[in-house]
């Protein structure tokens, strides 16, 4: 099967594997809750160094990084200015709500982006009606928005807006380091004016489990009490790390080829009479189905019978994410397989 609904299904790759049993038989497992994994340790001060903050530290996921960064540097009541479309609105299960009473204030961005002067309008007036606005999220590269690009120019003045008025700004780099590979730049740059950022070992960098946050040495105080309460504590976690340091090391510059992957998958589906495509910054894709008598599902259904996975659920847009286990043949023959899925169901 090509699989294209998300690189999250991208396997482990062998140097990964190695690198758990090595870090067994070299004893370097601890206790992580004790600080005593050299592991994790060691992935934490390399992806601080990376990410150009003072400390990190290993989060289960992108979702509960997402949650300790914004749980850490709130009160309850607090209000926090999120991208209509975002995934810590969207798809973190109210998290930022039900557990840290969070109040999310979701506004319209650009392909992604919350223009400064969006930012500042949405921030409350400090006046005892209102909730205070504490924080802004930025999604870097943003998901929904076609895996769109966030400058390092457009986060320093969101950043610049925000800190003039108090505001914390967390990034949720889930895939900070496409963005980063697109532009050619450190991912430290992108994060360069955010307070914390949370990144993911997990997408198409390939570990299989893991991602970090990262900011100062007085947020990771605070996240590794939060993590604690979300019951992200772990013992042996240098089973986690080790990928992720192979993820982090060897496996940031191949993220081009998606990319290259999703330029070809754009070129071909543009062909497409009527069909309407997103020109891709990074790894995703998205077409649009409005002008064919097919629905999502549907259409998910008659690319899985050809060997095609793809989400049907996001009303009528597909999402094709290109990941290492899709390689040059794989895109061609998806864009194949839509061209006669597109033609049999006809235009509308
Ligand atoms: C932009 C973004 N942020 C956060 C996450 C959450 O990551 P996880 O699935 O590891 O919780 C995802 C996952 O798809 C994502 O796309």
């Amino acid at each position: 099967m090509i699989e294209l609904r998300s690189d999250t299904f991208t396997q482990p790759t062998d140097e990964m594997i190695q690198a758990i049993v090595e870090a067994y038989h070299q004893g370097r497992l601890g206790d992580d809750v004790a600080g005593e994994d050299e592991v994790v340790n060691e992935l934490q001060e390399k992806a601080a160094r990376a990410l150009g903050k003072e400390a990190a530290l290993l989060v289960t996921s992108g979702t509960q990084g997402n949650v300790v960064s914004l749980l850490s540097q709130t009160r309850r009541g607090d209000e926090v200015v999120v991208e209509r479309r975002s995934h810590t609105f969207l798809f973190e299960a109210g998290a930022m709500a039900s557990l840290g009473g969070l109040f999310p204030k979701p506004v319209d961005g650009v392909r992604g982006y919350i223009l400064p002067e969006t930012l500042e309008r949405a921030i409350s007036p400090d006046n005892p009606h209102y909730a205070r606005t504490a924080m802004v999220v930025v999604e870097n590269t943003h998901n929904y928005a076609g895996g769109t690009i966030i400058r390092p120019d457009q986060v320093d003045a969101l950043a610049r807006v925000a800190h003039d008025h108090g505001l914390i700004v967390h990034c949720d780099g889930a895939r900070l380091f496409n963005a980063a590979v697109a532009l050619g730049l450190p991912a430290s740059r992108l994060v360069r004016e955010v307070d914390s950022v949370q990144i993911c070992f997990s997408k198409g960098l390939s570990a299989p489990v893991g991602s970090v946050v990262a900011g100062t040495r007085e947020f990771i105080h605070e996240a590794l009490r939060t993590r604690k309460k979300l019951g992200g504590g772990m013992r042996q976690a240098g089973i986690i790390a080790a990928p992720c340091i192979v993820a982090l090391e060897k496996m940031v510059d191949r993220l081009k080829e998606d990319h290259e992957n999703a330029r070809l998958l754009y070129s071909r589906l543009a062909e497409i009479e009527g069909l309407l495509v997103d020109e891709p910054e990074t790894n995703i894709v998205f077409i649009q189905l409005d002008n064919f008598n097919i629905t999502a599902p549907e259409f998910a259904a008659r690319l899985r019978e050809r060997g095609v996975l793809v989400y049907g659920e996001y009303g009528s847009r597909i999402r094709f994410v290109l990941n290492r286990m899709v390689s040059r043949d794989d895109v061609l023959y998806t864009a194949d397989v839509i061209s006669e899925v597109l033609s049999a169901a006809g235009r509308r």
